[in-house]
Formats: C-alpha cells, sequence, structure tokens
C-alpha cells in the first residue's frame, strides 16, 4: 500500500511538473502564466477538481516513448465561478508546447460531455502548438472530436475561449465554434496560415501580431470579443462576464439585488439627443443612465463600432444591450455591424437572456464595396435574429428609424414586445432631405432660380419633417406602444421586463432554421 501511495504521490507531483521548472520559466518571461496558475485565477479559490490527472498518451514513434509525462500536457477538470460549476481545459505549453495528442483531445471531451450533462458551461484556456506533429492524423482525430462537440453544445451550455499564446491551423476551429473569444495583447495569436505560408503563397509580409493578434481580431476580424493586456486580466474578464450568463439553455441568468431605484429618473436623457438630426451623440452615455448602476460589460467593443452589444442588469436581471452608435458611421447598419448584432441577439435568444434595443439608425450603409460584399444577405442575418429571437425584446427608438433598418432593428413587425419611443424619434421611409429630393424632385426643379428651388426645397423639408419625421405616425399606428419622456425611460423598462418575465413565445417545429450565412 505504501507503495502504491508514493507511486500515486510521484504522479501527482510529475504531473503538476508539466514541463518543468525551466520551460516554465521561459513562458514566465514572456509574460504568460503555467495552465495550472491560470485555472487557479479563473477559479473560485480551492474549488478546481482536476480530472485525468494521471492519462499518458500512447505514442511510440519519434523518441515518444522517451517523452511521456502524466496530464499529457493538458489540465482538465471542473471547479466553481462565483459559486457556480464550470468546467475547465488548460493546454500546457511546457509540455510538447501545449499541442494536442490522442489522448489529452480525449481528455477535453470527457469534460465536454460531462458540462453538456450536467448543463455547466466550459472555458477553454487555449496556448498550444496545435496538433501534435508526432501522432499525425490520431492528433487531426482529436480536434474533430471537440468540434462536433463544440457544435453540438452550442446553444446548449456557454462556451468561452481564452487565447493566452499560439492557436494556429485548425486549431482555431474549437475556438471560433464557441461563444466568446478572448485574446491577450502580446502574446497571444490566432490564424489558419501563418506568416512564412502567406509569404511563399501571396508574396505578403506580415508580423505574427498583426496577422492573428488580439488587436487585429478584436478590431479588425471581428474573431474575438475581448481583449486583455495580461493573462490575469483576460481571466478576470471570463469570470465578470459569467456573472451575467445561465448555466445553460434551460436556467435563468443569476438574478442579483439591484439597489439601483428603478424609478430612477435621469433628467439628462431629454437633452442627449442634439436638437440638429445629424449631430452625433455617444448611445452608450444613454445605455449607462439607463441600466442598473450605470454598469455595461460590452462585447466586441473594438469592432464595427456603429454597433454596440453588451450584458447589463435591469433591476438586476441580465439583458443583453444593442444598440446602433450614432457617434459611428452615423449609426448606420452595414456588414460587420449587421453579423456582430445578429450573432450577439441569437446568443442572448438561445441562453434567455431579454433583449433591450436602443435604435438611432439612418439605414443601410451605401457603397459598391458593401453591396458586393453582400450586405443583402448579412443584413439578413440580423433581420432573421431578431424576427426568430423568443425572448422578451424590448426595443426604445431615440432617434432615427428609417427604411429597412427600421423593419430590422426589433420593429414591433419582428414580434418585439414592447416598442417605445422618444419625441425625438423620426421614424419613415428615409431622411425628410433625401425623401424631397426624389419626391418633389419636378416641383423643385420648376421653382425658378437657383434660390427659388433651394426655398422651395427648405419649405418641403420642413413640412416633411412635421409630416413624418416623429414618432407620432407610427404611434398612430400602433407600431410603438407609446411615446415616452426620455427621463422615464429606466422605469418603463424595468415596467416591460417585469411583465414579460412569463412570456411564452415559440417558433413552429422544424429541424432548424436556414439562416442566410
Ligand atoms: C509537437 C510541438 C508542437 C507540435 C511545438 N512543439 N509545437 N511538439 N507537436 N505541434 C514542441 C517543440 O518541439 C518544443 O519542444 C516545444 O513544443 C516548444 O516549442 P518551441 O518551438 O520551442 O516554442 P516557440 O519558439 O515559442 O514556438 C511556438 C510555435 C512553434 C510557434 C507554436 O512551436 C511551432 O511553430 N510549432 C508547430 C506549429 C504547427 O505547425 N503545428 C501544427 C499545425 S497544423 P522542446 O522539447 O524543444 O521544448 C494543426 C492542424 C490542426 O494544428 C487541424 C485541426 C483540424
Amino acid at each position: 500500500m505504501s507503495d502504491r501511495l508514493e507511486e500515486l504521490r510521484r504522479r501527482h507531483a510529475a504531473a503538476e511538473a508539466g514541463g518543468g521548472a525551466e520551460r516554465q520559466a521561459k513562458i514566465h518571461a514572456e509574460g504568460r502564466l503555467t495552465a495550472r496558475e491560470r485555472i487557479d485565477l479563473l477559479l473560485d479559490e480551492g474549488s478546481f477538481i482536476e480530472t485525468d490527472k494521471l492519462v499518458r498518451h500512447r505514442s511510440r514513434d519519434f523518441g515518444m516513448d522517451q517523452q511521456v509525462i502524466d496530464g499529457d500536457g493538458f489540465v482538465t477538470g471542473h471547479g466553481l465561478i462565483h459559486g457556480r460549476p464550470a468546467y475547465v481545459f488548460a493546454q500546457d505549453f511546457t509540455v510538447l508546447g501545449g499541442s494536442l495528442s490522442e489522448t489529452n483531445a480525449k481528455k477535453i471531451v470527457k469534460i465536454m460531455d460531462l458540462a453538456l450533462k450536467t448543463g455547466a458551461p466550459i472555458i477553454g484556456l487555449n496556448d498550444s502548438g496545435g496538433a501534435r506533429i508526432q501522432e499525425g492524423v490520431l492528433s487531426l482525430g482529436g480536434y474533430a472530436d471537440i468540434f462536433l462537440r463544440n457544435t453540438i453544445s452550442s446553444g446548449v451550455v456557454p462556451q468561452i475561449s481564452a487565447i493566452l499564446g499560439p492557436c494556429a491551423g485548425g486549431a482555431v476551429y474549437s475556438p471560433a465554434l464557441t461563444d466568446f473569444t478572448f485574446m491577450v495583447e502580446g502574446s497571444s495569436y490566432m490564424f489558419v496560415t501563418g506568416p512564412d505560408v502567406i509569404k511563399t503563397v501571396t508574396h505578403e509580409d506580415v508580423t505574427k501580431e498583426d496577422l492573428g493578434g488580439a488587436v487585429t481580431h478584436n478590431a479588425k476580424s471581428g474573431v474575438a470579443h475581448f481583449l486583455a493586456h495580461s493573462d490575469a486580466e483576460c481571466l478576470q474578464q471570463i469570470r465578470e462576464l459569467m456573472t451575467y450568463l445561465p448555466q445553460n439553455n434551460r436556467d435563468d441568468a443569476p438574478r442579483g439585488t439591484s439597489t439601483d431605484p428603478e424609478d430612477r429618473a435621469d433628467a439628462a436623457l431629454d437633452t442627449i439627443v442634439p436638437p440638429a438630426s445629424n449631430v452625433p451623440y455617444d448611445i452608450k452615455d444613454v445605455i449607462r443612465r439607463v441600466v442598473d448602476h450605470s454598469k455595461f460589460f460590452e462585447v466586441q467593443e473594438r469592432f464595427a463600432q456603429n454597433m454596440v452589444v453588451g450584458f447589463a442588469r435591469m433591476d438586476g436581471r441580465t439583458v443583453g444591450v444593442v444598440a446602433n452608435q450614432p457617434a459611428f458611421l452615423a449609426g448606420c447598419l452595414d456588414i460587420d455591424s449587421s453579423v456582430k448584432g445578429a450573432r450577439f441577439v441569437r446568443f442572448c435568444d438561445a441562453f434567455n437572456i431579454p433583449i433591450l434595443t436602443f435604435e438611432d439608425v439612418p439605414g443601410f450603409l451605401p457603397g459598391t464595396a458593401q453591396e458586393w460584399g453582400g450586405i443583402i444577405r448579412h443584413g439578413a442575418k440580423l433581420l432573421y435574429a431578431f424576427a426568430e429571437a423568443t425572448v422578451p425584446k424590448i426595443t426604445v427608438i431615440t432617434r432615427k428609424a428609417y427604411g429597412g433598418a427600421y423593419c430590422v432593428m426589433g420593429s414591433k413587425h419582428l414580434r418585439c414586445d414592447v416598442n417605445l419611443a422618444w419625441p425625438s424619434a423620426e421614424i419613415a421611409v428615409m431622411g425628410a432631405e433625401g425623401a424631397v429630393n426624389i419626391v418633389y424632385r419636378k416641383e423643385i426643379a420648376a421653382a425658378g432660380s437657383p434660390e427659388q428651388q433651394d426655398a422651395t426645397r427648405k419649405a418641403k423639408t420642413d413640412e416633411f419633417k412635421d409630416r413624418f419625421a416623429n414618432p407620432f405616425v407610427a404611434a398612430e399606428h400602433g407600431f410603438v406602444d407609446d411615446v415616452v419622456e426620455p427621463r422615464e425611460t429606466r422605469r418603463h423598462v424595468i415596467r416591460a421586463l417585469r411583465l414579460l418575465e412569463t412570456k411564452v413565445d415559440t417558433m413552429p417545429r422544424k429541424k432548424h432554421g436556414n439562416i442566410p450565412l
């Protein structure tokens, strides 16, 4: 017995040592943490229970029989985040570069299956040189096993990926299938083909950081959702995100107690929209003034900034906020913002999170780049996402709601439950100037001198604004439920959320829809 105990302790110690002190010192020197240090920071103190610590790989080729380390370079298990269970795997770069083998893929698969069965989130801490080269197709099979589970788990349990080192080749597709991807500036990168292959094929010179670093994927490609400046900050961000999320698709997000009064009026909202309708303002000011304690946890802050998405609480309850941003590209819808909004709306819908939309949208962005890039099918994604969502949906029109964008952004017609407008709302087919130039073209041309033409145009524009660029026509038709004083927005939204707590809405039975991908 004592021999066995000794053997057990020796194996545990070997697994904990990973690739050894020298390799650990190297990654520390690069500003990265070890797999176990990361797990310690991610989970509630002392809550981690490790699984498969004694697993060993079975490869005997290329001298691999001399490189057997208990645990095989991945740390897997479960623990608590803010007292709620979560599954976690962390790739240990000190062991064969964190490469994926047949056996450590099985370790991941095992906890993914458990996460799915027990209905708890799964968090992957990625830091790996990719497929273990010595194992060939066995490693590739391991990746595919994980991809399958990512797909099956999608919309059932939240899946989070942190990229904390290399993540290249096909390995990127597991994070890509998950709900939220975090990256650390300066130490993480993701790409399908690296700088050397790119140089050979397209003759482009690009650094790893420019090609697939945290800034690139947060600001340019939209592959990542959050950027941190250190491993520790990244893991804290994940913990914060988890406070907004339910455990699974049958659960509700945790409800906190809010000390922010439900009827808190905010007079600044009455003047936040500038009198001239082409003058920008920051929609995040509006969001912060309405939600609990002004706390807004923004998602994809750097990408497609004309669309703002993120989590907040109202009356202690998680809401997903979707908003046009007049301070960026006038808040118009384009390809990136449509896809960003659609993905977020679908996440909220999958996980029972009510959607609160703030609308100020002049329409879709014109141009060949947009048309040839497929704004038709990408814009349709946002439309589809809003239309299929059955969670409580509340829309507040702060200013413009023009054209097709009016329909898309949580309109009544897409079965939004409560639609409110501020008195500053302009709900019409298009802006007054554009409308007058089309409808009154002949009258303007016939008006005589350029001065007379301008006077006619102005008179017609004023007339159009009076008649259509307001919220009252929509209210007369019941397309908005009420026109409210901006200062009272919080009270109206909280009341609506309470009303909608028991909402039941469904889609017809089908295998799945065919969202325009
Ligand atoms: C086995 C690997 C490995 C791998 C790294 N190592 N990657 N071992 N399989 N894929 C080992 C190295 O041999 C080294 O071992 C140790 O990990 C650390 O690697 P270094 O190169 O010293 O580290 P660094 O200089 O930081 O460079 C990191 C790296 C580089 C950029 C990730 O290691 C690298 O380019 N690795 C290969 C990446 C790759 O091509 N992978 C396959 C991608 S294709 P020692 O003993 O010297 O410490 C793929 C397909 C997936 O993944 C398909 C899914 C469908």
